[in-house]
C-alpha cells in the first residue's frame, strides 16, 4: 500500500467518474458512498458489518467526539482507527456544519465558532487550526477544513460573506494541517445557490491545489434542480484530477444524478437515519415498514439480494419489529439500507467502466419506480 495519498482516474463515461484514491490504510474506490459513524460507531451497526457490504471508508465528527470522549483522550487511546476497531481510512467532518445544526449560544467571529454544547451546556471553541489539530488527535486520514455553511433560503450578501470567510479558513486550515504526505485536507466550496460565488470560492480553493475538495452548503432546503445545478456551475472549475465530494447527499436519486455531473465522494445519514426509522431503501424503490399492509407479507424486502437482512426475513417480521420499536427492527433495516447503498455505488462504478451508465441510471430508476414491491 502507497505512502502518499493519490487519485487514480480509471474510466469515464460523460462526466461520471470511476477511480481509486489509494492511501495508507486502504484504497477508495469512487465513486464510494462513506456511512456516517459520526461518534466513531455507525449506528446500529458492527463495523465487520459496513466494511462487508463493501465500505472503503467512514465519516467520523469532530463536533461529537470532541464533545464526547474527547479528542485528547481520543489520542491517548492510540486514535480513532484503534479506539473503534475500524483499520481503514477515516474521513472527518471539521465540525462547523454541525455545531450550527446542534450546540446552542452559537457565537461565530472570524477566528472561529463558540458555543455550548448540547450535552451539557459546557462552553467550547473551534477555530480553523483547533479542528485540524482534533482532526490530527484523531488521527483521521481525510480532513475537512472548518467552514461556515449557510441553509438556504439567505440573502446574496450573507451567502457571499460566509462563502468569503469560508476560504479564508480554508487558507488557515491548509497552513495548520501542513505536509502530510499520506493525508488529504480538502477545502470545501461554499456560495449557496450563486453561480457567480460558486464559481469564485471553486476557483480560490483550486489555486490553492489541495488534494481534494468538498462541496458544502448543498442539500439544506433548496431543491433537487437548484443542487444539480449548482454542481453544474461548481464541478469544471475544479481540477479534474483531484476526488469531487459532495457533503451530506443524499436519497439513491441524488446520488445517481451527481455522479452523471462528476461527483466521486458521497456521505449522508439516510440510509442509516431511515433505517432506525423504518424505511427500507430496495432495488422497488422505498418501502415504509410501518405500514400495516405489511403485517401479513411474508415477502422479503428483496429475495435476489445477497444481504442476509434483506433476503431472510419477512416484511411481517420487519413490520412487526418497527411497530414495537425493538432494537432489531433498526439494526436490520439499517444493515438492508447500506446494503443498498453499497451495491449501488458498485453498479454505478461497473456501469461507468463498461461506459453504459446512462442505461444503467435509467434501469434503477425504473426500478424504484416500480413503486412498493
Ligand atoms: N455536511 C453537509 N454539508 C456540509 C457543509 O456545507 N459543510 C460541512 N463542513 N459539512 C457539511
Amino acid at each position: 500500500m502507497t505512502s502518499e495519498f493519490t487519485f487514480e482516474l480509471l474510466a469515464r463515461d460523460g462526466l461520471a467518474r470511476r477511480g481509486e484514491i489509494s492511501m495508507p490504510r486502504g484504497a477508495i474506490r469512487t465513486p464510494a458512498f462513506m456511512p456516517v459513524g459520526t461518534a466513531g460507531t455507525v449506528k446500529a451497526m458492527y463495523l465487520e458489518q459496513v466494511r462487508d457490504l463493501g465500505s472503503d471508508i467512514i465519516l467520523g465528527n469532530v463536533y461529537h467526539l470532541m464533545l464526547r470522549p474527547g479528542a485528547e483522550r481520543v489520542a491517548r487511546l492510540g486514535g480513532l482507527h484503534e479506539f473503534a476497531r475500524w483499520p481503514w481510512p477515516i474521513l472527518t467532518d471539521s465540525g462547523g456544519f454541525q455545531v450550527m445544526s446542534l450546540a446552542s449560544l452559537r457565537k461565530l467571529t472570524e477566528k472561529g465558532v463558540t458555543f455550548r454544547s448540547h450535552i451539557d451546556g459546557s462552553a467550547y471553541e473551534l477555530t480553523p487550526e483547533r479542528s485540524i489539530e482534533i482532526q490530527g488527535l484523531l488521527d483521521s486520514d481525510i480532513q475537512m477544513q472548518l467552514d461556515e455553511c449557510i441553509r438556504l433560503p439567505a440573502e446574496r450578501s450573507e451567502i457571499e460573506r460566509a462563502m468569503e470567510m469560508s476560504l479564508r479558513w480554508a487558507e488557515r486550515s491548509a497552513v495548520a494541517f501542513g505536509s502530510q504526505p499520506g493525508k488529504a485536507m480538502f477545502g470545501i466550496v461554499q456560495g449557496g445557490d450563486q453561480p457567480d460565488l460558486r464559481v469564485r470560492s471553486a476557483e480560490h480553493l483550486a489555486a490553492m491545489n489541495l488534494k481534494g475538495y468538498s462541496i458544502g452548503g448543498l442539500a439544506v432546503g433548496e431543491p433537487q434542480s437548484v443542487m444539480l445545478a449548482m454542481l453544474g456551475e461548481t464541478l469544471p472549475a475544479l481540477p479534474v484530477e483531484k476526488p469531487r465530494y459532495l457533503m451530506g447527499v443524499g436519497t439513491p436519486d441524488d446520488i445517481l444524478k451527481s455522479v452523471a455531473l462528476g461527483v466521486d465522494m458521497f456521505d449522508c445519514v439516510m440510509p442509516t437515519r431511515a433505517g432506525r426509522h423504518g424505511l427500507a431503501f430496495t432495488r422497488h424503490g422505498r418501502i415504509n415498514l410501518k405500514n400495516a399492509c405489511h403485517a401479513e407479507d411474508s415477502r422479503p424486502l428483496d429475495e435476489t439480494s445477497e444481504c442476509p437482512a434483506t433476503r431472510d426475513y419477512s416484511r411481517a417480521y420487519l413490520h412487526h419489529l418497527v411497530r414495537c420499536d425493538e432494537a432489531l427492527g433498526g439494526m436490520l433495516l439499517t444493515w438492508n439500507n447500506l446494503a443498498y447503498y453499497q451495491s449501488l455505488m458498485a453498479g454505478i462504478r461497473e456501469a461507468i467502466s463498461a461506459g453504459r451508465f446512462a442505461d444503467f441510471a435509467a434501469e434503477t430508476t425504473e426500478g424504484w419506480q416500480k413503486g412498493e414491491a
